[in-house]
């Protein structure tokens, strides 16, 4: 496509889509709520290796934030987000609130056992907020492809499971963490932390990295590595480490048994979150 389209009506966004989707053309999608690094950049940069159309949406999502500080204080850079991605995206979607959600939403989603631990435990109504914004964009973009970060890993597997229960047809990428240079997942959130509080959160991938490299590595051992090293700084505020399946995310008492498991974190740095994990199998 011929120029950037910056699309702000639900409407015009299903009318361009149909004209491209009747012309034969692979549709990818990149959901963000904005405030754009280098870890959105990575998807869509896959995105546009991989399809023939980039859609991009740019929505603070009200219904998923459970504390109105975090929504009210959530960065936005509107500007500096087409610039950086003006290169590799064809259509950015920047609707409003009311576009969205004309009326309260009342969609329910039940997603069992996955949204009963770490991020959803610690978030109520999150995981409901994602899938209520995602499941829409879903049926007005109606994608090949979308691509999810793996920092969010239950996020990730959340909308795998809304995929499978709604039979949608769309194929769900996901994409390896991006990292700052001392180590620190790349957040919108991470704006918000000092320089001090920024070198400091380094720590949470190197205690990660360093937990991969226990002997002998028992959950039991792995759990009181990452405990005590956390615990050195008092600065953080641990919310969880869970050593989960990958694809239940239930805790494991054991590392045998379970094709893949993931270590994941929650931390407050101030009154930031952040969020990590590692891959142990
Ligand atoms: P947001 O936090 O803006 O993230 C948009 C996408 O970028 C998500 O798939 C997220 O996992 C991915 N991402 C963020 N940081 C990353 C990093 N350091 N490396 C790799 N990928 C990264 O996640 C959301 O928005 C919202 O929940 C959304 C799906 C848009 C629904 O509102």
């Amino acid at each position: 496509m011929a120029g950037l389209l910056i699309i702000e009506t639900v409407e015009e966004l299903k009318d361009v889509l149909f004209r491209i989707r009747s012309n034969g053309k692979s549709i990818g999608f990149v959901p963000t709520m904005g405030a754009l690094h280098d870890g959105h950049l990575s998807l869509i940069k896959r995105a546009h290796d991989e399809t023939e159309v980039v859609v991009c949406s740019i929505f603070v999502n009200p219904t998923q934030f459970n504390q109105m500080s975090d929504l009210e204080s959530y960065p936005k850079t509107p500007e500096q987000d087409i610039a950086k991605i003006e290169e590799y995206v064809d259509i950015v979607f920047m609707p409003t609130q009311a576009e969205i959600y004309p009326e309260p939403p009342s969609e329910k989603f039940d997603f069992g056992q996955l949204e009963k631990v770490m991020e959803g435990t610690s978030r109520p109504g999150h995981f409901n907020g994602v899938a209520t914004i995602v499941k829409r964009l879903f049926d007005w973009i109606n994608p090949d492809k979308a691509y999810f970060g793996e920092k969010d890993f239950q996020q990730l597997a959340i909308i795998r499971q809304l995929v499978k229960d709604n039979n949608l047809d769309v194929q769900i990428v996901a994409c390896p963490i991006v990292r700052e240079s001392n180590g620190l997942a790349m957040s919108s959130r991470n704006r918000r932390l000092t320089p001090e509080q920024f070198v400091l959160a380094g720590n949470i991938a190197r205690i990660l990295e360093a937990s991969t490299r226990i002997t002998p590595c028992t959950v039991q051992n792995v759990k009181e590595f990452v405990n005590n090293e956390l615990g050195k700084y008092p600065d953080f505020r641990l919310d969880y480490f869970e050593i989960a399946d990958e694809n239940t995310l239930q805790p494991v008492a054991d590392f045998n048994g379970h094709d893949g498991v993931m270590g994941c974190v929650a931390i407050y740095l101030g009154d930031v979150r952040l969020i990590d994990n590692i891959r142990y199998k």
